[in-house]
């Protein structure tokens, strides 16, 4: 079993950004600058926010944070976005989700620039991806095929089983492992809460990507002998045995699943490391686009 290390490369990436961002300061060129908003104070979302923004710093990035309010209203969060849309220092933002109950989330999401929409969650960029266009694509995605790429793993032809169906993991990502190009060429089955016999999907899969945010749910006995897996769940399950009073779990058991396991992203320090190197990656790619 070797662990696929989403801490290690992400630094990796990182240097590699930071140094494309000195090139550019050397060239007499921009900074790239991000945004990010955030409405309300949930906690995992500030701390996703919070991590954003500091490696924005490491990279040499301009970031800048916006936190707005609970109670805002959708026009003045709308108002917001415009204002986000038209600002010419700013190379890409994000809305960071969820949002509260009151705000129609794809309202948002639709109101963003698709040039500036780095998370690629506007229809303009999803409809390029799985078109093979030029596009954003979402950054947990982007970092699963990149964390795939540089491991060097051969995955034309293989079974691919991912597990969950959101717009932000599992749709994009089982587009993107059957695209053709290296990674890519898989053969994938989209599962999700209404497949039936599950198990079976998973105990044939070659590669098993699991976004489902059910701690441990994906067990030993589920999983065939040199299986890859891609556990992208973070869930946070409260436990008093820890300073902040909870653990991070990912969807897979990974004690039971690591000794059958080919490859296994651990959590934390897999996939999620990897997303926001992306997010990075993505923005100074804005910031090149936009230059050209
Ligand atoms: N909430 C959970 N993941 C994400 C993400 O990748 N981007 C944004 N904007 N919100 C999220």
């Amino acid at each position: 079993m070797e662990l696929l290390d989403g801490k290690k490369l992400s630094q990796q990436i990182k240097e590699e950004i930071k140094l494309a961002v000195i090139a550019r300061k050397d060239n007499g060129l921009k900074v790239p600058h991000l945004a990010a908003v955030l409405v309300g104070n949930d906690g995992a979302s500030l701390t996703y926010v919070g991590s954003k923004v500091r490696s924005c710093e490491q990279v040499g990035f301009k970031s800048t944070l916006i936190r707005l309010e609970d109670s805002i209203s959708q026009e003045a969060l709308l108002s917001k976005i415009k204002a986000l849309n038209s600002d010419l220092t700013l190379d890409g933002y994000i809305v960071q989700l969820p949002l509260p109950k009151h705000i129609d989330e794809e309202k948002i999401l639709m109101a963003i620039d698709p040039n500036k929409d780095v998370d690629g969650f506007h229809p303009a960029n999803f409809g390029r991806m799985a078109l093979d266009m030029e596009s954003f694509i979402p950054a947990t995605p982007f970092g699963i095929m990149e964390m795939l790429k540089r491991y060097r793993l051969d995955i034309s032809g293989k079974h691919c089983v991912v597990i969950g169906r959101s717009h932000i993991v599992g749709r994009p990502i089982s587009i993107l492992m059957s695209q053709k190009g290296n990674p890519g060429n898989a053969t994938v089955t989209l599962a999700h809460s209404r497949t039936n016999n599950l198990e079976k999907l998973t105990q044939k899969a070659d590669i098993i990507i699991s976004a489902l945010g059910i701690p441990e749910f994906l067990k030993g006995d589920m999983v065939k002998e040199g299986v890859i897996i891609i556990d992208v769940g973070i869930t946070r399950v409260a436990d008093e045995n820890y300073p902040k009073g909870y653990v991070i779990k990912g969807d897979v058991d990974f004690k039971d699943v690591a000794l059958k396991s080919s490859y296994i992203t651990p959590v934390p320090g897999g996939v999620g490391p990897m997303t926001i190197a992306m997010l990075l990656k993505n923005t100074l790619l804005s910031c090149e686009r936009r230059a050209n």
